[in-house]
């Protein structure tokens, strides 16, 4: 039997391709390939020695999608196809309804036809909005998102939720995962934003790498103790292996559950720009900006849940991450482009 992966070729799912296989795995890749190259995919076969298959479809073509599933084994589906940009789903709300939400419910369509109920989904802590007190705890109300993007997030939490109060046989995993950085330590997959990355991880490995002038660190007022912002970043592979404890559950236990993906530390701006030098030697210029609209002074995950039920925690940190990315950026200063 084989997993179904969507979105495959993206940066979390690629890395979760690998995990999957080295965990003995068979696993499907879709993906439209629209924030994303088919060369991430070859350096996965590269990785691991394996091979699979992966074909371009869009998730909203539902009988593509029914050929796909008609044709493999497939018995679950990690969901991470999505358009994931915040400033941007500000400015195209629509695209980003129609895209993440109508793909999804083209998705569940069909695998509800195929028979195939056991779905992971990627979903995100912005769906914990501006009003939890940190540490984020699955248990606390989700909602208050403060773009179309987190918006997407929650109002697909809501679905895959009202799917298993229909029917029981549905297996659903809704992961929240915090701030995604790193890469594979083979320094053949990393992250490949277009044009100017809006996430802090790229910024920075881009002025490392002399792409970028400086960073501009947004505020630095918070009631924080340096005045940064705090997030949870947590090493993708960390993330990708979460993946692969919930799809193992998911593959016995049906209901839908919510597992939050992060570290339980908190780390600041400064901090990561800290430990992306003390990593890699390289020194990260950087002024103090204005703070960016939206942003909240601290996230960070109550990570409890993943260890007692999936015994799913993180093994490595910020400066492995920076290790790694400096070592995908160097390798690959225009991401999968020649
Ligand atoms: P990514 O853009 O690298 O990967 C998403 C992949 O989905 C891309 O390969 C893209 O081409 C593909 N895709 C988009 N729309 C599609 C469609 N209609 N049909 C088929 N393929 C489509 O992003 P990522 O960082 O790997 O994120 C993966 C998932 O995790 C997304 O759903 C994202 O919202 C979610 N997430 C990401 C973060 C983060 O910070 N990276 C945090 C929380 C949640
Ligand atoms: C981290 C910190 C910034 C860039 C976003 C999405 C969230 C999730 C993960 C998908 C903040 C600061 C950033 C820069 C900076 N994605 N920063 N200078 O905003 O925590 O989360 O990605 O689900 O939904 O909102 O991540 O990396 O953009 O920012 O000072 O050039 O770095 O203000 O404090 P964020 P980020």
């Amino acid at each position: 039997m084989a997993v179904l992966i969507t979105g495959g070729a993206g940066y979390i799912g690629s890395h979760t391709c690998v995990e999957l296989l080295n965990a003995g795995k068979e696993i499907v890749v879709i993906d439209n390939f629209c924030n994303s190259s088919p060369k991430a995919c070859d350096r996965v076969k590269e990785i691991t020695g394996k091979d699979f298959p992966v074909i371009e479809c869009d998730i909203r073509d539902g009988a593509k999608l029914r050929e796909i599933l008609a044709q493999y084994p497939i018995d679950s589906v990690i969901h991470f196809a999505g358009l994931k940009a915040v400033g941007e789903s500000c400015v195209k709300p629509l695209e980003y309804y129609d895209n993440n939400i109508g793909g999804t419910v083209t998705l569940l369509e069909a695998m509800k036809e195929a028979g195939v109920k056991t779905i992971v989904f990627s979903s995100s802590a912005t769906v914990y909005g501006e009003h939890n007190k940190v540490p984020f705890r699955e248990d606390m109300p989700a909602g208050g998102t403060t773009n179309p993007y987190g918006t997407t997030k929650y109002f697909i939490e809501i679905i895959l939720k009202d799917l298993c109060a229909s029917d029981p046989e549905w297996s659903v995993s809704l992961l929240r995962y915090f701030n995604p950085i790193g890469a594979h330590e083979s320094g053949k997959i990393g992250e490949a934003p277009n044009g100017i990355p809006n996430n802090l991880m790229p910024y920075i490995a881009q002025v490392a790498v002399g792409k970028r002038e400086k960073l501009s660190v947004f505020g630095n007022d918070y009631d924080t103790p340096d005045g940064t912002g705090v997030r949870d970043y947590i090493h993708v592979v960390d993330l990708a292996k979460g993946h692969v404890a919930a799809v193992k559950r998911a593959e016995t236990v049906k209901g839908c559950e919510i597992y939050n993906l992060g570290t339980g530390v908190g780390v600041s701006v400064l901090e990561l720009v800290h430990a992306f030098e003390k990593a890699t030697g390289v020194k990260i210029p950087y002024v103090i900006a204005p703070r960016r609209p939206g942003d909240i002074a601290y996230s960070y995950a109550d990570a409890s849940k993943a260890l007692a039920v999936l015994g799913w925690k993180t093994e490595k940190n910020a400066e492995d991450a920076c290790r790694d990315t400096w070592r995908w950026q160097k390798n690959n200063p225009n991401g999968y482009d020649d």
